[in-house]
């Protein structure tokens, strides 16, 4: 069995989880970063005795867009798939509902799902650390169950993942990172951008339209020059600090 480990990732979060998980497994093991936006996603063809983690971030209850849409290039084959919905203290709401729709669509094989906590991206003294030394015995602990189930003699159940339809909807934030006076110009953020929101030539700009408010320009810029704008960032601090305060709990689905 191989194991393939595809996660979207535009700040980290998502992929320290799926490493905990995926590092629990033992086997061959590859690694697809589905931030990437250079690369062909077609070639990506799986076969049922794949076991294949698929790790997206929550925004807004939902998964982002795009990683859908580079997941319904794959071909799933029929591969054993565990989902993870990777959230900022918050909920995950009808993240792991839509990512089971776009998997079977692209004829993955659902078997398990979890949701994990990490740091929020955008509000990071919200689940500050996250996954943390608890978390990973957890989430080892997760991917010791979903062995069980894998190999053990039972009939293997479908998954019942949480969710509502319609999704929630999900009209964005209004966080689009701005760069400040110590831009270099250096591009990485270009480079980088999941959804190729800031241009090459001028990173010093970028088009709101098509960002996603995934905060990876501020991850990788190594002047620290990019940000949010501090008094919108301040007011909705403040304005959902009950909601996402207090230490919120990862869960199972087998
Ligand atoms: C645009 C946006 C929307 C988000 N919405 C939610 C949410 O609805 N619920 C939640 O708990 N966390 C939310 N978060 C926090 C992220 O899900 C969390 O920080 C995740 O770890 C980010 O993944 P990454 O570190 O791989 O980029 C949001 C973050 C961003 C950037």
């Amino acid at each position: 069995m191989k194991v393939y480990s595809i996660y979207f990732s535009p700040t980290g979060g998502t992929k320290k989880v799926a490493d905990l998980v995926a590092g629990a497994w033992g086997g061959q093991k590859e690694e697809i970063d589905i931030s990437r936006r250079e690369a062909d996603y077609s070639v990506y063809k799986f076969e049922p005795s794949d076991l294949c983690l698929v790790a997206v971030p929550s925004f807004g209850g939902r998964v982002p867009g795009i990683a859908l849409e580079r997941l319904s290039a794959m071909s799933g084959g029929g591969a054993k798939t565990v989902m993870a919905a990777v959230f900022g203290n918050r909920a995950i709401d009808d993240t792991l509902l839509e990512l089971e729709d776009t998997l079977i669509g692209a004829g993955f094989h659902p078997v398990a799902a979890m949701e994990a906590n990490a740091e929020h991206s955008i509000m990071h003294q919200f689940g500050a650390g996250r996954p943390d030394g608890e978390d990973g015995e957890e989430l080892r602990e997760f991917a010791a169950k979903i062995q069980e189930k894998l190999w053990g003699t039972a009939e293997e159940e479908p998954v019942q993942v949480p969710g509502k339809r319609p999704f929630k909807e999900y009209k964005g934030v209004p966080f689009k990172p701005e760069a400040g006076k110590n831009c270099t110009s250096c591009g990485l953020c270009a480079k980088e951008c999941p959804v190729g929101a800031i241009p090459q030539e001028n990173p010093k700009t970028m088009d709101k339209e098509i960002c996603i408010s995934c905060m990876r320009c501020i991850a990788v810029c190594p002047q620290k020059a990019r940000g949010n704008n501090k008094a919108v960032l301040f007011a909705a601090s403040q304005r959902l600090k009950k909601e996402l305060g207090g230490r919120k709990v990862n869960r199972l689905y087998l």
